[in-house]
């Protein structure tokens, strides 16, 4: 059976072996082992995924999700969004709670369980007062990894309070000790292309930038991401805050256009657009 308790080792599996190809696996409780045997619990072939084990609806559709980002690339710097369907995160009074489903959570922390950064911008840590682990499945969580030029953040936020490691990216000289922290100074100038070259130096291969909108537009403008994901509610809110905040284009022919891959996740649907295409 695939489960929380084996879900995030059964796609670091797939994600270290996928060299091998097409891959025949049989799974006993937590242990996941090649197998010769005539029917395996899962065959993955040309990226077509067969399932002869029980797995939760919920828990194909990540795999589905995920596994072909896992099987097509080493590294990628994936960016993701919920919102509504028209482009909304939240409310104009802030309200966001709930956009997206429960199943989108699920989703995201077997994303995460595949990645070893999770980036976020400080207005996200702010806000939202997010631990960006992966508590929903049993997966080891990233590094989180948060861009705060004037080093705003202080120990009160719940991501300094666990035993996770943490990296902050500031301008700032200010002098502050933060739990679990290393802080990293960067000039203004160059400051978002000196962190990718720091995430790349360090060896950070699958990294997911979780938000928000203003970090996201930065990153999709520098063309540092390879794919951006949106988890798309089928709810219509109106007037509210933006998923994107990409500068203006005045000709159409400079929209963004590229391939992308659509997929069920309970209700909801996940557009990933396959940025270097
Ligand atoms: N629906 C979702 O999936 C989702 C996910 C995450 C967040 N959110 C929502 O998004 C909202 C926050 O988004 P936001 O757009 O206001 O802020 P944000 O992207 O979280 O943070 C933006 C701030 O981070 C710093 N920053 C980020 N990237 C930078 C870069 N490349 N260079 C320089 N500075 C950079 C800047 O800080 P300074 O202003 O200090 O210079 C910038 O103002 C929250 O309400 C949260 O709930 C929604």
């Amino acid at each position: 059976m695939i489960n929380a308790n084996n879900i995030a080792e059964l796609l670091n599996y797939i994600k270290k072996h996928k060299k091998i190809g097409n891959l025949r696996l049989n799974i006993k409780g937590k242990d996941i082992k090649i197998t010769k045997s005539k029917k395996p619990d899962l065959v993955l072939q040309n990226d077509k995924i067969i399932f002869n084990i029980k797995i939760s609806k919920i828990l194909r559709q990540c795999c589905e999700i995920i596994i072909p980002l896992l099987t097509k690339n080493d590294n990628f710097l994936i960016g993701q969004i919920g919102q509504s369907l028209d482009g909304k995160i939240a409310l104009n009074n802030g309200n966001s709670h709930y956009i997206n489903e429960k199943e989108s959570i699920l989703y995201l922390h077997c994303l995460r369980a595949v990645c070893d950064g999770v980036l976020v911008g400080v207005n996200t840590v702010i806000k939202d007062n997010p631990l960006l682990t992966t508590r929903k499945i049993k997966g080891s969580s990233p590094v989180r990894l948060i861009i705060d030029p004037s080093l705003k953040l202080s120990n009160k936020y719940k991501i300094f309070k666990d035993n996770n490691q943490n990296i902050i990216f500031t301008n700032s000289n200010k002098q502050k000790k933060i739990n679990n922290t290393l802080i990293v100074k960067f000039p203004k100038k160059n400051f978002t292309n000196n962190i990718f070259k720091y995430l790349k130096k360090t060896s950070f291969k699958n990294i997911l930038v979780e938000g928000g909108p203003t970090t996201l537009s930065n990153f999709i403008e520098m063309k540092l991401l390879n794919y951006m994901q949106f988890i798309i509610s089928p709810t219509l809110i109106g007037s509210g805050i933006d998923s994107l905040k990409l500068k203006p284009i005045t000709n159409l022919k400079n929209a963004i256009r590229v391939e992308n891959t659509i997929s069920k996740l309970g209700k909801e649907i996940v557009m990933t657009l396959n940025l270097n295409s």
